[in-house]
């Protein structure tokens, strides 16, 4: 029987961390997944998820389980954060995921039980949005997310929600756009959010990186703006960057709507469907997301590390910005960009020999992972840009 199995390509960018750890060279730069870097290439632990763990692993009695919505006081604990501090708890509801991943496909799979049979979406997108969407047999429609100038292309999602109707869902990046890092600006999104109302449209919005733009406020503009004017909305979010714990798998899936009924069976339709795929979310992460919250010392000194965070990825993009031209390439724009990507108009051909000639990985898209970057190979990096495209 397996062999009717089809061949399935590896995912591209999981692939590029199997070649890149292969790679014996020293001064190898690691541009690929997305995952912060301290100045010295590091991934730490938080300080603040660390003290966490610790009071985690001294006060947890059980490990038995919770339930498909995971640790409700991690999803609960989120939402003044996410939504704002004075928003109406009873138009929202969660459950947790397993990463921004599984919020994503959690929220894919309730607008299609929904009736959604239509995603529209800007592109380039994170890769596997599309992904999720096919998995989960629903149309994609896309349309151009940023101009050639480097800003986000209002006109093309104007255009794009001219044409929707009943039955499709617009799914919006709220912040630190993946993998272009061009986001919509607060004057944009004042203009989006009154675009959507009034529309049988139903906005998909997908935080992963609050806090690594602008600030955990400033990142949450765009969500809270459109929530402010829509009746109703599906929200993918991640804690795999902002609280660094990538490989524990934390990220939560909301619904919002003033109807309390729809609200409980989009819960009931959410938890059914993490029962057929993964049961119960993994807990330890959450956990720690949780005791971090609940304590306004390990809050504050969380809020600090995320601080320290974007004001490094800041010094690299003035740093990348200040390069002004790189043979072909216009540097200024990753100056305005946000969060821990952008993307740089290469070929294959020139993104091929970055990585043969000068042990530079990146992803096939010419995404670049601003937080690899460092002091000492920064410079290298320039240059290698400028012998490729020369
Ligand atoms: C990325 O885009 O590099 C991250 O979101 C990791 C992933 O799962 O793709």
């Amino acid at each position: 029987m397996l062999e009717a199995l089809g061949a399935q390509p590896a995912d591209a960018l999981l692939g590029l961390i199997k070649l890149y750890n292969a790679d014996p060279r020293p001064g190898k730069i690691d541009l690929g997944v997305g995952v912060y870097r301290t100045a010295t290439g590091a991934t730490p632990v938080f300080k603040a998820i660390k003290a966490a763990e610790a009071r985690l692993i001294a006060v947890q009695d059980s490990k038995s389980y919770l339930g498909p919505e995971g640790d409700m006081g991690f999803v609960r604990a989120l939402i003044p954060y996410v939504f704002g501090a004075g928003f109406d708890a009873s138009r929202v509801e969660g459950m947790q995921a397993p990463g921004g991943t599984g919020a994503v496909r959690l929220a894919i799979e309730v607008a299609k039980r929904a009736g959604v049979r239509r995603v529209i979406m800007g592109t380039p997108s994170w890769p596997n949005h599309a992904q999720i969407i096919a998995a989960a047999g629903l149309e994609l429609v896309t349309f151009r997310h940023g101009t050639a100038e480097g800003t986000a292309d209002l006109d093309a999602l104007k255009a794009a929600l001219a044409e929707a109707g009943p039955g499709d869902a617009v799914l919006l990046h709220g912040c630190c756009h993946n993998p272009s890092g061009v986001d919509y600006t607060p004057a944009q999104w004042d203009e989006i959010a009154p675009m959507l109302v009034g529309r049988a449209v139903l906005p998909l919005i997908d935080l992963a990186y609050q806090g690594l733009g602008a600030g955990m406020e400033a990142d949450a503009y765009g969500l809270r703006t459109v929530l402010a004017a829509v009746p109703e909305a599906l929200v993918a979010y991640s804690c795999d960057k902002n609280f660094g714990l990538y490989r524990d798998r934390v990220g939560a899936f909301y619904a919002v709507t003033g109807d309390a009924d729809a609200l409980s069976r989009a819960m009931a339709n959410g938890a059914a469907i993490a029962r057929a795929s993964w049961s119960m979310p993994p807990d330890h992460g959450a956990a720690a997301v949780r005791l971090v919250l609940d304590d306004a010392e390990l809050t504050k000194e969380w809020l600090a590390e995320l601080d320290d965070m974007r004001g490094r990825m800041r010094e690299v993009r003035d740093r990348l910005a200040a390069a002004q031209q790189v043979g072909p390439i216009a540097m200024a724009p990753l100056g305005i960009q946000n969060g821990l990507f952008s993307m740089l108009p290469l070929s294959g051909e020139q993104i091929q020999a970055l990585r043969a000639d000068h042990a530079i990985y990146m992803a096939g898209s010419g995404r670049i992972n601003i937080a690899g970057l460092t002091s000492t190979n920064i410079e290298p990096f320039i240059e290698a840009l400028r012998a490729v495209t020369a």
